[in-house]
């Protein structure tokens, strides 16, 4: 199993971390355009070896050719939000470099899925997609495990009950109109509903998506890290172990949820080849319409695109 991590900046480095604290990988791979950073931080990773028990096949480097047969590679080039910025405002710049990577992805690893990261995120997956050609099953994006994972934990903080025990979704695009589900968030089965009242789910769902803006104003430099490399561990486990778990994927919709030709978070099974099936579920009519805005978003910064 040979996974690349594109971008050795902080969401890249951390994602690199866990993936070899876990050993998902076999052979390791990050590339960053910027001179000496991955090597840097990779050298940094193989010092540590000895008392972390990494695996010793790690590179760092600059040249996109050593991501050459990769299995899977994470996207995570791109610039990143800095406070009052949204993630739209970084379009024109992730547009071009998400074409760049695109590119030497197909040269160098034809075969490879690809899970994308960088933001605007939806729009990202769709460059993405249009650049390598690929098929839409191996190119899909990070975001709903993210906001679902920042759901879970404002829930559990506020009833003080062991995170694990949430089930939800977050759906639709990585934007603000995103859509925590919650006619069916449950803890341990019993429905969310029963624990809070309409107020109290209000306010979890509207931190729940101004989450990355709060990390960011506090951090000031850059957004969140350690949560994003967190989801997409998650997701390459999945890839890696083919354990088929139901998650929250940004994935190339055509005509499910009654959207074509874009990319937004929907219900998917995760495993060996990448997404292997969109689940439709059943939203309600609050849901249902919270989704189309959500929709509607995502066209809009796909427009901008064009
Ligand atoms: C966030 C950025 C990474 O949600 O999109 O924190």
């Amino acid at each position: 199993m040979k996974i690349s991590v594109v971008g050795a900046g902080n969401v890249g480095a951390t994602t690199a971390q866990y993936l070899l604290e876990e050993k998902l990988a076999d052979e390791l791979v990050v590339v960053d355009v910027v001179p000496g950073l991955a090597k840097g931080k990779c050298l940094d990773f193989l010092e540590a070896s000895p008392l972390r028990h990494y695996p010793i096949k790690v590179a760092g480097t600059e040249d996109f050719s050593e991501i050459r047969n990769s299995n899977i590679i994470v996207i995570t080039a791109g610039i990143a939000r800095k406070p009052g910025m949204s993630r739209l405002d970084l379009l024109k710049t992730n547009e071009k470099i998400m074409k760049d990577v695109s590119i030497h992805i197909k040269t160098h690893a034809p075969t490879a899925v690809v899970l994308v990261v960088s933001n605007p995120l939806d729009v990202m997956c769709y460059v993405a997609l249009k650049t390598t050609g690929f098929q839409k099953n191996r190119v899909f994006g990070m975001a709903g495990v993210l906001d679902t994972s920042r759901f879970r934990y404002f829930v559990a903080e506020k009833l003080r009950v062991n995170p694990v025990d949430i089930q939800a979704m977050v759906l639709g695009g990585h934007g603000d109109e995103m859509v925590p589900i919650i006619s069916t968030a449950t803890i341990s089965g019993i429905p969310l509903t029963h624990f809070l009242n309409k107020t109290q789910i209000q306010e979890i769902v509207e931190r729940t998506q101004k989450a990355g803006a709060e990390i960011v104003s506090y951090l000031k430099t850059g957004s969140a890290f350690y949560s994003p490399a967190a989801s997409v561990v998650e997701m390459v486990r999945c890839l890696v172990t083919d354990v088929q778990k139901i998650l929250p994927l940004a994935c190339y919709l055509e005509g499910e949820y009654g959207a074509c030709d874009l990319y937004c978070g929907v219900p998917a099974r995760l495993g060996r080849g990448g997404v292997l099936e969109i689940i439709e579920m059943k939203l309600n009519p609050e849901e249902k319409e919270a989704f189309g805005k959500s929709i509607t978003a995502v066209k809009a910064s796909l427009q901008e695109l064009k």
